[in-house]
């Protein structure tokens, strides 16, 4: 019977992750096991900066954004000294299993980590991009298409009003889930995301056909990862002749409460790793699959590379007649 596990978070942060944090907490205290927060991400484990987490510590907490453990991001921790120095910081702790609350990239390290200690590693999808393999859905995934689609709503009546094309700008540097979806349910006429390629004199003919149809403004949303927006602003307005102008909405979409769909994932998942730590001494990720709860293999999550639903993609241009 286990008796302490550790909780970090890392990388980016994600709306949802306190409440994860909270999930953790409650279902693993009253069942005795202690359970130990690192700070700062993998930086602050090898660090050795701790923070003890009881039932009153997360109190108030569930519909915050951020991350009152911190994160960061930490080189250092990818490597061989980097590792080992975790491990042994992790084996002076007592710590039986650590629970890590991030994106691949974390679980990545998690991995290596388990490799050389043998601890027990439990990954919790917790990213904005929504990038992790085997989990339909990540924590603080909602949120960010919500603020976005919030934002773009706002940016919709001037659009109107001046009748200009507006390119706007959302995360994900690497895939474009979150520009897919934010896209579809903002009614973009174009949405362009780093898996397919796209030529400006494409989206400029599908603008110039919007016009036609007596469209009088127009939306554009692009993820960062598929180019330059301010290059694709500048081209657009070239070619077209539309008055069109560039918004980035940037770390907006990182931050503020989390959704309800947000937390209902991070309570879900926090419970669901808390039980898998107490069961049985297997490493993996959680995941959410046609609304269950899943457990995944740490090494297929990492290898793999989660599909983008181009279904969604043709949707969209569809219904934007
Ligand atoms: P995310 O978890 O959101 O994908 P990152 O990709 O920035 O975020 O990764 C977070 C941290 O995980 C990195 O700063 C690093 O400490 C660790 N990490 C990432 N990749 C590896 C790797 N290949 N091996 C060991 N640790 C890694
Ligand atoms: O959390 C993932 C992500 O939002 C990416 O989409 C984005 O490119 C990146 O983080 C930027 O984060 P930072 O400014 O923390 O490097």
């Amino acid at each position: 019977m286990k008796s302490k596990i550790g909780v970090v978070t890392s990388g980016g942060d994600a709306p949802g992750m306190n409440a994860a944090i909270r999930a953790i907490v409650r279902r693993a205290v009253p069942k005795n096991l202690e359970v130990l927060g690192f700070k700062r991400g993998y930086a602050g484990l090898l660090n050795n900066e701790v923070m003890p987490l009881g039932l009153r510590t997360v109190g108030g907490i569930i519909h915050l954004g951020g991350t009152i453990l911190r994160t960061e991001r930490c080189p250092e921790f990818a490597t061989e000294e980097g590792i080992e120095k975790a491990s042994e910081i992790l084996k002076n702790h007592r710590i039986e299993a650590l629970l890590v609350i991030g994106g691949d990239g974390s679980f990545k390290g998690a991995l290596e980590l388990h490799r050389v200690s043998g601890i027990q590693v439990i990954g919790i999808p917790a990213t904005i991009d929504n990038d992790v393999a085997g989990t339909d859905t990540t924590i603080g995934f909602d949120t960010a298409v919500n603020t976005a689609v919030q934002a773009i709503d706002r940016i919709r009546d001037t659009a109107m009003s001046h009748g200009r094309v507006f390119v706007i700008e959302v995360m994900g540097r690497k895939r474009g889930f979150l520009a897919l979806e934010v896209g579809l349910t903002a009614g973009a006429e174009v949405i362009l995301v780093p898996e397919i390629e796209r030529d400006i004199d494409s989206i400029c003919q599908t603008l110039i056909r919007s016009r036609k149809k007596e469209k009088e403004y127009s939306i554009v949303v692009v993820a960062e990862g598929f180019g330059d927006s301010a290059k694709i602003r500048d081209m657009i307005n070239k070619r077209t002749g539309f008055e069109t102008r560039l918004t980035i909405l940037g770390h907006i979409q990182r931050g503020g409460s989390p959704t309800a769909r947000s937390r209902l994932i991070a309570s879900l998942f926090g419970s669901y790793a808390v039980d898998k730590v107490l069961e049985s001494d297997e490493s993996g990720v959680v995941g959410l699959q046609d609304e269950k709860i899943v457990f995944n293999d740490l090494e297929q999550v990492i290898k793999e590379e989660k599909p983008l639903n181009t279904e969604l993609l043709r949707l969209a241009e569809e219904l934007a007649i």
